[in-house]
């Protein structure tokens, strides 16, 4: 009787999950751990830098996707605050590629109304990183549409020690009481703070790790792994994710 229950249960589960995106449940924020760039180029002979150059072609196809989506915030980890641990080529490499990107896509950003933002600690980069990216914040500034958030030199155990520090010095200098430090204090001296927690984490290349990645925002964020490459990422793959997500129940540790 119980097991025939289970199985009407599960069937009805299954019938009124979404084949197709809806519009009316997609994510508001969609934070992206961009992996795989070096596997790609290693599968192809290629150097790993290719893998990063046609990750950025990626970055393209998706924020353009997820704009016709009509998903609100689009967080792509470009560099970790441990990525300056790879050879200096390649972190060279990098740090051009904010530029080389939005010198050739900040025209066609700007007309589809995105907002570019960056997150990540801005002292350490090299000037022309910082230069091309305070440029396309400034530009776009007062765009009302998609707002691409570059995570870059972004580690999130700095950022809550950061954040920690922060709130110390608030009580030393007696602005804050101890007792009124809650959740939301932590929260809005986070990087992303403005920003509403990712409601999905994806995760390309097959790792099944967060990396050092938004911590604290993911607490109750859906998680989508695929096996595919980030240079190979794509718009259906962008719907896939989607529409996984739209099929499960978020219950933020409650019930239904
Ligand atoms: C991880 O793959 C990827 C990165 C550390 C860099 C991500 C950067 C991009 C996708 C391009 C950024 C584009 C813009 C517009 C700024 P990996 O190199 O660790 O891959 P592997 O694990 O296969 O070696």
């Amino acid at each position: 009787m119980i097991k025939r229950f289970q199985a009407w249960l599960q069937q009805k589960e299954q019938s009124s999950k979404p084949q197709e995106l809806t519009r009316d449940n997609v994510p508001e924020h969609v934070a992206i751990i961009m992996d795989g760039n070096g596997r790609w180029a290693k599968h192809r002979g290629l150097p790993r830098v290719a893998g990063h150059h046609n990750g950025m072609k990626a970055v393209k196809r998706v924020t353009i996707a997820a704009n016709d989506m009509g998903i609100k915030v689009l967080t792509m980890y470009v560099f970790s605050t441990e990525n300056w641990k790879r050879p200096k080529d390649e972190v060279d490499f990098l740090m051009k590629l904010p530029q080389e990107f939005l010198a050739i896509e900040l025209d066609e950003l700007i007309e589809k109304n995105v907002q570019v933002r960056m997150m990540g600690y801005r002292e350490d980069l090299p000037e022309h990183t910082l230069r091309a990216l305070e440029e396309a914040e400034r530009k776009t500034k007062h765009n009302t549409g998609l707002i691409l958030n570059f995570a870059l030199n972004y580690g999130s155990q700095r950022e809550i020690v950061e954040s920690v520090r922060h709130i110390a010095r608030e009580v030393e200098a007696g602005r804050l009481n101890v007792d009124d430090i809650e959740e939301a204090t932590i929260h809005s001296h986070l990087l992303s703070n403005g920003l509403p927690d990712p409601d999905l984490l994806i995760r390309t290349s097959g790792e099944l790790r967060l990396s050092n990645f938004m911590l604290w925002q993911l607490a109750y964020s859906e998680l989508w792994f695929t096996d595919i490459y980030w240079p190979d990422f794509n718009e259906q793959h962008l719907r896939e994710a989607v529409i996984e997500y739209q099929r499960r129940s978020r219950r933020y540790g409650g019930l239904q």
